[in-house]
């Protein structure tokens, strides 16, 4: 596998190349934000229809905010979650040196902190804006691991490897409307979190709303096979992902019935049984209730085709 130093990766960032790195959520497929060559090289390399924007990642929230108009939700929630997977929209700053093709177009740019700490230090010491995508080809399985980074890019890609990301599902993404806050993607950090640090209520954008949360893309994080949420058994060809206390599971999210251990395995063994042995996926049924909306999110999308 062709992975790489930390002081490489921060070369080749630096001359305008690609470089994946591991985050607490997943890993991610990184540029120099404010290098347009190197920012279109990720949509290339992804698939990536260009009408979805990206995320730009900063070592410290001073720089994060440089960048945006920020406000007053946005400082209660970065002062509670970043350095953490939370990913914040608010409008580009006028004097913003960031890409115009990160935004894709909108007038808006997603920011976050994250909290590995390889990734801090990338971030730090390469002392840029880094945009970076999930380090998959369009429309599959976010990796959690460097080894599935390789697997969807094979060496093309130098990934710096901090081994399994603890989190295992991409950030919550938050946008502000009228000046409350709403969830575009759920994520580990949950809109119950999310309301107690607000003190106010706060709503997921509406499903099939207009692009300006285009990361909906409806049909997403997908496998080559079906999968098929809420079965109790597996039908003939079909592996059995399991969750909690399941008779026959080929594999189980969390035998204990835990939200974070299954939330970090979901998408590695989504990834594992999708090796040619079986004819589709079902999956035992997930509490829809706090990070379980997050994991049922992603399965509704890896459902859908
Ligand atoms: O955890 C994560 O967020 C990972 C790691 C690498 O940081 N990144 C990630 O990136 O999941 P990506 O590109 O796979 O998902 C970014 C999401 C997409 O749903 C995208 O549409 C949304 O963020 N997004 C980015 N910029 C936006 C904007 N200006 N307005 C609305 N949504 C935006
Ligand atoms: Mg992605």
């Amino acid at each position: 596998m062709s992975t790489v130093l930390l002081h490489d990766a921060i070369a080749t960032l630096t001359q305008g190349g690609l470089v994946a790195f591991p985050t607490e959520t997943v890993y991610g497929l990184g540029a120099d934000a404010r290098n347009d060559r190197a920012v279109a090289e990720i949509f290339a390399r992804k698939g990536r229809p260009q009408f979805n924007p990206l995320i730009v990642h900063f070592p410290t929230v001073e720089m994060a905010k440089a960048e945006v108009a920020w406000n007053t939700k946005a400082e209660r929630l970065a002062a509670a979650f970043w350095p953490g997977p939370l990913t914040l929209v608010l409008p580009r700053a006028a004097q913003s040196r960031i890409s115009l093709l990160v935004s894709a177009g909108l007038p808006t740019l997603a920011v976050r902190v994250p909290a590995h700490p390889l990734a801090h230090e990338l971030l730090l010491r390469a002392h840029m804006p880094v945009a970076a995508p999930s380090a998959n080809r369009s429309g599959r399985v976010s990796p959690t691991l460097a080894s599935h980074v390789q697997e969807e890019f094979g060496d093309a890609v130098p990934v710096l490897d901090g081994g399994a990301c603890t989190v295992g599902l991409e950030s919550t993404v938050v946008g502000f409307e009228k000046g409350g806050a709403v969830i575009l993607r759920p994520g580990s950090i949950t809109l119950v979190m999310i309301e107690r640090v607000l003190n106010t209520p706060v709503g997921y954008i509406k499903e099939g709303a207009d692009i300006s949360a285009p990361g909906m893309l409806l049909s997403h994080y997908a496998p080559s096979i079906p999968v098929r949420m809420n079965a109790s058994e597996a039908k003939t060809g079909e592996a059995l992902l399991g969750f909690g206390a399941v008779n026959g599971a080929t594999l189980n999210l969390s035998e204990r019935g835990d939200m974070v251990e299954a939330a970090a395995n979901l998408f590695a063994f989504l990834r594992g049984l999708d090796d040619g042995k079986y004819s589709g996926i079902a999956v035992s049924p997930i509490a829809n209730e706090g990070l379980g909306i997050a994991i049922n999110d992603r399965l509704k999308r890896a459902s859908m085709r």
